[in-house]
């Protein structure tokens, strides 16, 4: 039943360094997308579809029947355009089901309004770790994976991982834990979960953020990862790995589109409800972040 070698094809928006992936049984099958990007320029609070756009047009060109729109996490560096493509393309969207919990917490950072669910229902389906569910003739896996955000989730689908924001390329390293939830103790169980599956499993990577001396790379394999990772490769302790990613992320700025990203994405990628004029307003806590 499972095709071991889906197949994937993997999309960068440049402006936040996050890669979208379309996960596929074959040409004319089904498919799933995963992590799929809203352009916005912060500057004028205007959002546009181009890189979703790349990516339907993909799914139509294969002629790909889409079954799910999955999230791995509750992005802070960028929209969801989650509502988008499904309204172009269809499927189900879902999340960890402890986006619960972050809706709560940003609920309250944010002072939403009162009828504001922190229930997920936001979503078509929240998994649970260890759920299954069909991409076609491919099985896949949600595996909950938190550290970086209580909720983040893994999708393995045959030979091919989706690992949201817990490994970066080996020269990257790991995802920042210092967000409301996050935790580098659970980062680095949830990185050796991934890193004990076979050492040719491909590792689709929700971003990379490359030196110069290199090209954006949307994979890696788990071999990789265990031989070369500079925070989390084979040999490096938990204590080791949470005092290193503590001091690090004490020097991190927070991500240019965290407080827009945050309530966008925490509404399954829809805006506020429009205000008495029919517009949509985003709001900027002053001195709580
Ligand atoms: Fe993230």
């Amino acid at each position: 039943m499972t095709a071991l070698l889906p197949h994937v094809q993997s999309f960068l928006d440049p402006a936040t360094s996050t890669y979208t992936h379309v996960v596929y049984d074959h040409a004319g099958g089904r498919a799933a997308i995963v992590d799929p990007v809203l352009d916005f320029d912060a500057r004028s609070g205007r959002t546009a579809h181009t890189r979703a756009d790349e990516v339907i047009a993909f799914v139509r060109a294969q002629n790909l029947t889409v079954d799910w729109v999955l999230e791995t996490h509750a992005h802070a560096d960028h929209l969801s355009a989650a509502p988008y493509v499904k309204a172009q393309v269809g499927g189900k969207l879902a999340i960890g089901g402890a986006i619960q919990r972050v809706q709560s917490v940003f609920k309250t950072l944010f002072h939403l309004e009162p009828e504001f669910a922190t229930d997920g229902s936001q979503f078509d389906h929240l998994f649970a770790d260890g759920d299954t569910f069909a991409i076609g003739e491919l099985t896949a896996t949600a595996w909950h994976v938190p550290g970086h955000t209580p909720a983040d989730m893994a999708f393995v689908v045959g030979d091919a991982v989706f690992v949201g924001d817990t490994l970066f390329m080996p020269d990257v390293g790991s995802a920042r834990c210092d967000f409301p939830g996050g935790d580098a103790h659970q980062l680095y169980q949830s990185v050796r979960r991934i890193l004990a599956l076979p050492p040719q499993t491909r590792l689709f990577l929700c971003h990379d953020y490359p030196p110069d001396t290199r090209a954006s790379q949307p994979m890696c394999t788990v071999a990789d990862q265990r031989q070369g990772n500079i925070h989390v490769r084979d040999g490096i302790t938990e204590a080791e790995f949470v005092a290193m990613r503590q001091a690090r992320d004490a020097t991190l700025a927070m991500p240019n589109l965290i407080l827009p990203s945050v309530q966008v994405n925490i509404r399954a990628g829809h805006l506020p409800p429009a205000e008495s004029d029919g517009h949509h307003y985003l709001k900027l806590p002053v001195n709580v972040f």
